[in-house]
């Protein structure tokens, strides 16, 4: 983390988890605790259909909503899917892009993921743009090689400002709901080669300002350790998220760096 140029985020992916009566207990649970949560700033990203709800719920909060995916056309004959603009008038403020299960299970590419990244910062939403190694890749030592490639192809075309606007979540896919973290120093090298990256791209003001995440297997226990890395400032967080009492951990382990 690094307060003086950049926001620390931490952010709870809910995935395919919970339905709005769930979402009201969790938010009945977690809003007595969540205190002023002042150095960091605290997103759910919530399953579509309940975005709305969960817009209402935290709104007397510093909680901000997400979407978890999105389409990159602004309409059309595209079933079952959302657009940027349907995010933004139901409330949503982030949306997650090019999670590694969308890229598994929905053939999302490095190409539709940029242009997703583009449509979600014309909407006025600010893209979570994850990126990660499967383990066979980490093993063949192409992460960086493939971490580059998927960054530049994700953040191609944008202006500076926009890239200023980009959360970048570092996920291993090895580490995403395996219990197996990334160590801190492993997902701290990678997250510092991702700012190298921005660094050359864009300029080191740039760079400096980006705000990037890691994710996989992040929890209460290990939250503190990755986020003392200079360049985590923050975690995107699945099964931990689905807590109360775990979130409220972990968003606890980011303000006391403060
Ligand atoms: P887990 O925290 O459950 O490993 O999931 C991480 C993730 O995929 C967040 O997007």
């Amino acid at each position: 983390m690094n307060l003086k140029y950049r926001k620390t985020i931490i952010a709870g992916n809910w995935k395919m988890n919970k339905t709005l009566t769930e979402t009201k207990a969790y938010a009945e649970a977690i809003k007595p605790m969540l205190g002023k949560h002042k150095w960091c700033e605290v997103v759910l990203c919530v399953p579509s259909v309940n975005i709305p709800g969960a817009v209402r719920l935290f709104r007397d909060t510093r909680v901000a909503i997400g979407g978890e995916t999105c389409h990159y056309e602004a309409s059309g004959a595209y079933t079952g899917e959302v657009t940027v603009e349907m995010l933004k008038d139901v409330g949503a403020k982030y949306v997650i892009i090019g999670h590694s299960e969308r890229r598994q299970y929905y053939n999302e590419t490095d190409f539709t993921v940029n242009k997703k990244v583009r449509a979600a910062l014309d909407a006025g939403l600010r893209p979570i743009l994850c990126v990660g190694e499967s383990l066979e890749q980490r093993e063949l030592g192409v992460t960086e090689e493939l971490i580059t490639y998927q960054v530049k192809v994700a953040l191609a075309g944008l202006t500076e400002s926009q890239v200023r606007r980009v959360v970048i979540a570092y996920e291993p896919i090895w580490a995403i709901g395996t219990g197996k973290t990334a160590t801190a120093e492993q997902a701290g090298a990678v997250c510092s080669h991702i700012r190298a990256i921005i660094r050359k791209g864009y300029g080191a003001r740039v760079a400096r300002a980006v705000t990037i995440q890691y994710g996989g297997s992040m929890n209460a226990k290990n939250a503190a350790e990755l986020l003392s890395q200079p360049d985590i400032d923050g975690g995107l967080i699945g099964g931990a998220s689905l807590k109360p009492e775990d979130f409220l951990a972990i968003i606890n382990a980011a303000n006391q760096q403060g």
